[in-house]
């Protein structure tokens, strides 16, 4: 099991650290490039925040270009030699979009999702005249609307055929932005575990209304003009959409990590490739350790789904009163008693990314030698690490 691995490999160092199984790693992106069939996989940035893993993921066959989640960010990572980064969320930041439009490399590698003629506005007031264009991409909603129902996230108002045709003409006219592509993010079937019967009805329901929605959607838009790219999907959606007609590119990012969000989906279990580790401090009673650090709970609907599991050693979980705390977190079951202090105990994340805000460094852990017997620590900066914190 790869946490074992990793703890062998990180003994040595002060905790609480993080690491990444680099085989581990790379068995979830085999498997993500298997699922795409065929379609290149852009990197969601958010679900990885560590430019040294993005770059060795791109080298990979099947990856091929970013997907941002700020454009300060990206303008950051195509200083850092990053090309073709798509910035999958709307920004309203007019000193990144100077920078942007009076950057030539930047102008041509950053692409950035628009949904509505106020964001056109914030980008012409942004640039100025005689500015080269930005290049925008038309973000679709994805949702599934059914009986007055929304089924998926609350994001672009762009649903129908009419709607994209309308915001689609609406872009060509704006002369301070050239249209480029068109996303399509499908996060009620991507996001969401197979927990049981009718959820998984609602997916397969929301995936065919998609799938032709999409296709005549991308047909009128191409009529219009030409476009670049179609992006779709997540980690949780690739097999789901890589054959529908009019994608070009899918997204994918945090199926790399293997986080426990996708412990319960049915087509496909990454392996649990990044963990972290924090030190046992105190022992409050016979049954009860205490913990450094831990309170790193994941973003989304408060609940039980975004806290994290320990899971090394086996069987130990966090006290209902106190839960994983701002500094120290409790811990109890059978393997509390024999752990000492200095001891680690190792958890997984709920999501991808996130977590990386919580540590500056991550510990890259790979195997040498032909058994696979002895592994190696290469040590590299998060986002945070590198002093970089984009919200
Ligand atoms: C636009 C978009 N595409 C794709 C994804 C999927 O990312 P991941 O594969 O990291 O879950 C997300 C995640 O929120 C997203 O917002």
């Amino acid at each position: 099991m790869s946490i074992e691995r990793i703890d062998a490999a990180t003994r040595d160092l002060p905790a609480p650290l993080a690491a990444v199984d680099m085989a581990d790693l790379m068995t979830n992106a085999d498997d993500l490039v298997r699922r795409a069939d065929g379609l290149p996989i852009r990197i969601a940035t958010k679900s990885v925040r560590c430019r040294e893993v993005l770059r060795r993921t791109l080298a990979l066959p099947g990856f091929g270009g970013l997907m941002a989640y700020s454009l300060s960010e990206a303008l950051w990572l195509v200083r850092g030699g990053f090309t073709d980064v798509l910035v999958a969320y709307p920004s309203v930041d007019a000193v990144a979009f100077h920078d942007l439009a009076h950057d030539e490399v930047a102008a041509r590698e950053i692409t950035i999702v628009v949904d509505d003629p106020q964001h056109l506005k914030v980008i012409a007031r942004a640039v100025g005249e005689d500015a080269r264009p930005i290049r925008v991409c038309l973000d679709i909603d994805s949702s599934l609307r059914v009986a007055g129902v929304h089924l998926g996230v609350r994001r672009s108002p762009v649903h129908t055929l009419e709607n994209a045709v309308n915001a689609a003409r609406g872009i060509l006219a704006e002369p301070s932005v050239h249209l480029v592509g068109l996303m399509f993010y499908d996060a009620q079937l991507a996001g969401i575990q197979d927990s049981s019967p009718a959820v998984r009805a609602m997916k397969r329901r929301s995936a065919n209304e998609l799938r032709e929605r999409r296709a005549r959607i991308v047909r009128a838009v191409r009529d219009l003009t030409d476009l670049e790219f179609v992006n779709g999907g997540g980690t949780g959606s690739l097999t789901m959409v890589s054959g529908d007609e009019g994608l070009t590119e899918l997204a994918a990012g945090s199926g790399l990590y293997g986080p426990t969000l996708f412990d319960g989906y049915r087509d496909f279990r990454p392996e649990p490739a990044f963990a972290y580790a924090l030190p046992v401090t105190r022992r409050p009673s016979a049954r009860v350790r205490t913990l450094f650090g831990g309170g790193y709970v994941a973003s989304g609907p408060a609940g039980k789904s975004r806290v994290p599991t320990a899971v090394l050693p086996a069987g130990l979980s966090e006290l209902g009163a106190e839960g994983v705390g701002e500094v120290q977190t409790p811990v109890s079951g059978d393997a509390a008693g024999d752990l000492n202090v200095g001891d680690r105990v190792w958890w997984r994340h709920p999501k991808a990314g996130e977590v990386c805000e919580r540590f500056a460094t991550l510990h890259l852990v790979e195997d040498v030698g032909s058994d696979g017997t002895q592994a190696v620590v290469t040590s590299v900066p998060t986002y945070r690490g590198e002093g970089k914190c984009f919200g």
